[in-house]
């Protein structure tokens, strides 16, 4: 996906989200690190009050396999009781780290809980999903660039590119 693709679909995500959480101060959970640069460029397009936290997650498993075991390793800092949350995320690929977070996040009672991911790819789903503001569907590539890492490396690359050669 190029630049102006991203900026397109980003610019559709956001009228998306205003519709719904105008007049809401909702609470946007950026997923680190792959979702930053998505969440920055979200909600500068967002003209509405809201709150942005940062959750950080990791995963137990050989390379580019999540292993199904989530660590959580950096958490809220306020409450999200009674409040109207929606996540953003990179990527969807096997479903366990966002599957593991949403859960984590309802035992906190926000007043509703939904997912913004800019990419899905659902050829390789293992836990079911439910994404509610979708980007892009891929197929199984392994993709890098606007924050999408390969072993931290690439996250700065202003378009998404398929990784040719996996380490
Ligand atoms: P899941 O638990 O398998 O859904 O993995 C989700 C996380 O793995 C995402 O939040 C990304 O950080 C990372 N990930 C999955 N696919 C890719 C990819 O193609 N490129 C870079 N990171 C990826
Ligand atoms: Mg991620």
């Amino acid at each position: 996906m190029t630049r102006a693709e991203i900026e397109a679909k980003v610019d559709k995500l956001a009228t998306q989200v205003r519709r719904d959480y105008l007049d809401r101060n909702p609470v946007l959970i950026c997923v680190l690190k792959g979702s930053f640069v998505f969440t920055a460029d979200l909600v500068r397009r967002l003209d509405f009050p809201l709150e942005i936290e940062f959750v950080q997650l990791s995963s137990y498993g050989k390379g580019t396999e999540s292993s199904g075991k989530i660590k959580v390793e950096k958490y809220l800092r306020y409450p999200i009781e009674g409040r109207d949350v929606l996540v953003t995320e990179d990527i969807v690929d096997t479903g366990i780290t966002i599957a593991f977070l949403l859960d984590y996040l309802r035992r906190e009672k926000p007043a509703s809980l939904k997912l913004c991911a800019l990419v899905d790819k659902p050829s390789r789903r293992q836990v079911q999903v439910a994404i509610d503001y979708l980007g892009f569907t891929v197929p199984d590539k392994f993709l890098v660039g606007y924050g999408l890492d390969c072993d931290e490396n690439f996250r700065y690359l202003p378009d998404i590119c398929v990784l040719e050669e996996q380490p």
